[in-house]
């Protein structure tokens, strides 16, 4: 649905500096590139109707997923939480030039948690295809953690759903026994293949289809 002659991807790094998986509160001073940290967010200069988000696409990456979600479900409010900044600039270029009112792309680390979202306000969150930190001792650089789990069970609504996808068995393992260990979430089956329940793949899921790569998802409920 991107144009991609319209609004050229941009080149980005794929590896960023250790700090920016490092909460704010960790770090003595905070570097110029590193992502602000929100406290409050101002709702009304990010979507149309100046409501709340009310689905989250964490770690969005290009922003293919948050796009496509964006326009086939207008009546939702979609963020997407990026740690890359050159992305989330593009992404609000494409939302900006397509003048989508509903979808939003945010310069944030997800280590420096979710406070500024309401209790029980989100429909569903994504959290698809995150960086894998496959060595034990980079384990700490996961935004998956009991905290992020807690955080999540706090701002989804009842009935609500948190969506994991990944082509890394060892992550959903790691995923599967933080959200055990820490209760307030149901999880579904592990369901592997393609019968992913949206319209829209994120980028990283396309490729994944284009090499064969297998994956799998699941989700967590409230
Ligand atoms: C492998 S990519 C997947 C992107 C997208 N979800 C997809 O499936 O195509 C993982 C993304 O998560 C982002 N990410 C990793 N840690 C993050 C953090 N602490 N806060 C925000 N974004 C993060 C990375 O910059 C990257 O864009």
């Amino acid at each position: 649905m991107v144009d991609h002659r319209k609004y050229p991807i941009p080149r980005v790094r794929h590896h960023v500096s250790p700090q920016l998986y490092a909460p704010a509160s960790a770090q003595h001073v905070l570097p110029s590139w590193y992502p602000p940290v929100v406290t409050d967010a101002p709702w009304h200069e990010w979507f149309g109707n100046a409501k709340p988000a009310t689905v989250l696409d964490l770690g969005c990456g290009r922003g293919g997923f948050l796009l496509g979600h964006a326009l086939a479900f207008p009546e939702e409010n979609v963020l997407g939480l990026e740690v890359r900044q050159t992305l989330v600039t593009w992404i609000n270029g494409v939302v900006d030039g397509e003048a989508l009112p509903n979808a939003r792309a945010l310069w944030y680390s997800l280590v420096n948690g979710l406070d500024w979202i309401a209790p029980a306000s989100i429909h569903t969150a994504f959290y698809l295809f995150p960086d894998p930190w496959p060595k034990k001792r980079h384990y700490k650089r996961r935004a998956f953690n009991a905290d992020f789990v807690q955080m999540i069970a706090r701002i989804l609504v009842p009935g609500g759903r948190l969506y994991l996808a990944t082509d890394r068995p060892e992550v959903d393992d790691y995923q599967t026994s933080v959200i055990e260990a820490t209760g307030g979430l149901t999880l579904s089956p592990l369901y592997e293949g393609s019968t992913w329940p949206f319209e829209h793949r994120t980028d990283q899921q396309r490729f994944c289809d284009r090499k064969d790569i297998p994956y799998a998802w699941r989700f967590a409920q409230r």
